[in-house]
């Protein structure tokens, strides 16, 4: 087997998992405000290639995002591993992978071809909090699945197919469950302190 792009001595990588609305991107500004990090979103990442000019993949990924299925592994892995490189070419070492590997096959062929992650932090919260906040930011995000349809399908696949990422990085002792039905500030000490101990 290949060695993956990075080391675990060169790069640090958290993933950051949870539901839609759970707050993921939220905090992950927030750290990037008081912490070295670069903020990396798979979702902001797919969208923005779907909105590229000239994109191969951008009617594929739109299908796929609205129907909230997840984009095959292959496109993401390689944004993903694009922006690492990048930003890893600009001195940055520590990133904050937003949204992924939402399935499984994304978290082993990652951690085998870009780089071992450290540890994952997994924002936990009830879908009626999350369909709450959808909706709210629905009013003004402009993103093709804020709407109950779509919303609704995101859920079912968080947890047929998003959820056993979580348990398989859980047997490994590497997740830090928050629970995040709560203010963004009370959240955020939380995350915060586990960056502080993992890292
Ligand atoms: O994380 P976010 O809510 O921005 O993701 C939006 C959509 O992008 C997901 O519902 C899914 O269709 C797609 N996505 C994906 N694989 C990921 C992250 C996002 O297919 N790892
Ligand atoms: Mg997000």
């Amino acid at each position: 087997m290949s060695k993956p792009e990075f080391s675990k001595e060169q790069v640090n990588v958290v993933f950051v998992l949870g539901g839609p609305g759970a707050g993921k991107g939220t905090q992950c500004s927030k750290l990037v405000q008081d912490h070295d990090f670069v903020h990396l979103s798979a979702g902001d990442l797919l969208r923005a290639e779907q909105a590229r000019d000239g994109s191969e993949v951008g009617a594929l990924i739109k299908h796929y995002i609205t129907e909230g299925l997840i984009v095959p592994q292959e496109i993401t892995i390689q944004l993903l591993n694009n922006a690492i490189k990048e930003s890893y070419g600009r001195g940055k070492h520590n990133f904050l992978i937003d949204g992924f590997p939402r399935k499984m096959d994304q978290a082993i062929t990652f951690e085998e071809v870009v780089v071992p992650s450290k540890f994952v932090l997994f924002f936990d919260c009830p879908e009626t909090v999350m369909m709450e906040r959808l909706m709210e930011r629905g009013k003004t995000s402009g993103r093709d699945d804020d709407n109950v349809e779509s919303i609704k399908k995101r859920f079912k696949t968080f947890e047929e197919t998003s959820m056993p990422v979580v348990e398989y990085f859980e047997k490994q002792g590497k997740v830090v469950r928050i629970v995040c039905d709560k203010p963004v500030d009370e959240v955020y000490k939380e995350v915060e302190r586990a960056i502080n101990e993992k890292l």
